[in-house]
């Protein structure tokens, strides 16, 4: 019976994927008809989802909502984001601007494993017109479900992190 009930604690240890986090959420028009979807599927996973918008399907530019989350992800110590647009491409370059932001574009399960595991992903970044519904909810397990590894990756990132600091290197 004891050795029932240990089995009974650990799968439900095991079944508990995440710690709950608070998120915040942005997206341009091209993003916006998911926002609520993924909002959702975080929301369902126990985290809480700040919709820092656009509200309408009025066209924005993506610049401007990776700054709104990217800010509050900053200012929030231990917090993530959440962007979305077209391709996801935008989003993480506006994203991967601000210094500590360490953006990830995931379109599928096993690039959002590695950017949380290998690269202490801190904000994820979608593509509205790559990933349909299916893959969208499976890449969001697998980032949630994903712990950052440490060890020999902390170093690595740490690096990441002081090249924020080198400056601009325009002409
Ligand atoms: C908008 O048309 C589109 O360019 C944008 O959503 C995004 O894909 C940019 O990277």
């Amino acid at each position: 019976l004891k050795k029932i009930w240990t089995q009974k604690i650990y799968k439900s240890i095991m079944r508990k994927e995440s710690i709950n986090m608070k998120y915040f959420i942005g997206a341009d028009h091209a993003g916006i008809e998911i926002k609520s979807y993924v909002k959702e599927l975080f929301e369902e996973r126990g985290h809480e989802v700040v919709d820092l918008g656009p509200f309408s399907k009025d066209r924005v530019d993506y610049p401007d909502y990776a700054s709104k989350v990217c800010k509050k992800v900053l200012e929030e110590q231990g917090t993530m984001g959440i962007l979305i647009c077209g391709s996801g491409l935008g989003m993480s370059m506006a994203a991967n601007k601000f210094d500590g932001i360490r953006a990830a574009l995931c379109h599928n399960e096993y690039s959002a494993r590695m950017a949380r595991k290998h690269n202490d992903a801190n904000v994820i970044c979608l593509g509205e017109r790559v990933s349909g519904h299916g893959m969208i909810e499976a890449i969001i397990k697998s980032w949630d479900k994903t712990e950052f590894e440490g060890g020999r990756h902390s170093g690595r990132v740490e690096k990441i992190n002081a090249l924020g600091k080198i400056g601009s290197c325009r002409s």
